[in-house]
């Protein structure tokens, strides 16, 4: 008899405790405060020395976008999405910033693409108060322009570290050579991040070399680091200039021993296109990986070949993931307001997204582990 009323009470312990399950895990309606069109912004680079990154922030946007307005994730609010092209400059991200809150009325910007342009165009939305959600600004000093600035990016502060202590580990290098682009501010903020990694780890820099955004010929600096017989190059460049010093240096005969070591300028398929078989070994950190199986990772890899025949890359992924975040912070808010949905985003904490378990740490800088990938036969693939 007492042995029936424990398992009828475990039963009933169980089935009670099913029941808060399955609430837990079932969408709560949106509020009733939320209802028509609810303006954001979003600026990429689609032209211009970023347009490499751009395009794909704008479609995996977009699919999030259209994902979210057809499940009725906000109840009967949709999200309105205004794009606009910064065209990779200071400038072109200001007017865009400018354009899209007094003119759209937006309550919130996902962008720019360079931590280059956010320094320049941020400022204007804290002033507003209107909440930026950069997606791949990796630079340090972009959440501290104020408390409206956000970024889901991992900055390369977070990422560079693990890629140094790893590939030192494995490739046992003791001596490298450094070049970096000293007018752009991610490139530059590149090179301090490796700086400091390859001090802490004890790294001899033979050199330090420079060049400029847009420059073609880097041919002077890579004969200079030949000559000095590194063994690794350590690289802090957007994708463009990356290819480029990768085939040169290749070209000039520094042997395929010697890898590229790169930050998150490198995480573009664009890159082993321009470069080819010069990309092949190229390393860099990252913070995702397209095979990763975090949940709805393989779901959003699928439906965006789907959609735009290719697989998203790193750039896309993080855009997604923003647009998810930035929903759920909305649907928290319970209306379109800047402020309510600022302080609701600084709360997201342990949320399932494509970039895996995300949260915002108190300083609006995101909170997930860094991974390190390879090029191999063309294609990223997990550094082991
Ligand atoms: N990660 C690059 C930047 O921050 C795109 O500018």
């Amino acid at each position: 008899m007492r042995n029936i009323r424990l398992v009828s009470l475990l039963l009933v312990a169980a089935l009670l405790l099913a029941g808060c399950a399955q609430v837990a895990t079932q969408p709560a309606p949106a509020p009733d405060g939320l209802s028509g069109e609810i303006a954001i912004g979003a600026v990429w680079s689609l032209t211009g020395a970023a347009a490499i990154y751009g395009p794909s922030q704008k479609q995996a946007a977009e699919m999030a976008v259209e994902e979210i307005n057809k499940a009725g994730l906000l109840g009967k609010a949709t999200i309105k999405l205004i794009t606009e092209d910064d065209r990779s400059t200071k400038e072109g991200a200001i007017a865009a910033f400018e354009k899209l809150i007094n003119q759209d009325k937006v309550i919130a910007i996902f962008g720019p693409t360079l931590s280059n342009s956010a320094k320049a165009a941020d400022p204007i939305a804290q002033e507003k108060k209107v909440v930026v959600l950069a997606t791949s600004n990796t630079a340090a000093g972009i959440v501290e322009i104020g408390d409206f600035i956000f970024r889901n990016s991992l900055p390369e502060a977070s990422v560079i570290p693990n890629t140094i202590k790893m590939t030192k580990a494995k490739l046992g290098y003791k001596r490298v050579a450094v070049l970096y682009g000293d007018d752009d501010a991610f490139t530059k903020s590149g090179y301090d991040a490796f700086k400091a990694a390859l001090d802490a780890e004890g790294i001899e820099i033979l050199t330090t070399e420079t060049f400029k955004k847009g420059d073609t010929d880097f041919s002077a600096q890579l004969t200079k680091i030949k000559g000095l017989n590194p063994e690794a190059i350590v690289v802090s460049a957007l994708a463009e200039e990356a290819a480029g010093i990768m085939s040169q240096g290749r070209q000039l005969g520094i042997p395929d021993s010697v890898r590229f070591i790169g930050g998150n300028g490198f995480n573009s398929p664009k890159l082993a296109q321009l470069a080819g078989a010069a990309a092949e070994g190229a390393i860099s950190g990252a913070a995702w990986f397209v095979n990763s199986d975090a949940p709805g990772n393989q779901d959003f890899v699928k439906a965006y070949n789907a959609k735009y025949g290719a697989n998203p890359d790193q750039f896309a992924a993080q855009a997604y993931a923003a647009v998810y975040i930035m929903a759920s912070a909305i649907k928290n808010a319970g209306k379109a307001e800047g402020q309510a949905i600022r302080d609701t985003l600084a709360q997201v904490k342990d949320a399932d997204t494509v970039l895996g378990k995300f949260s915002f740490a108190a300083s609006r800088d995101p909170v997930h582990a860094p991974i390190v990938q390879v090029v191999k036969d063309g294609k990223f693939d997990l550094f082991k």
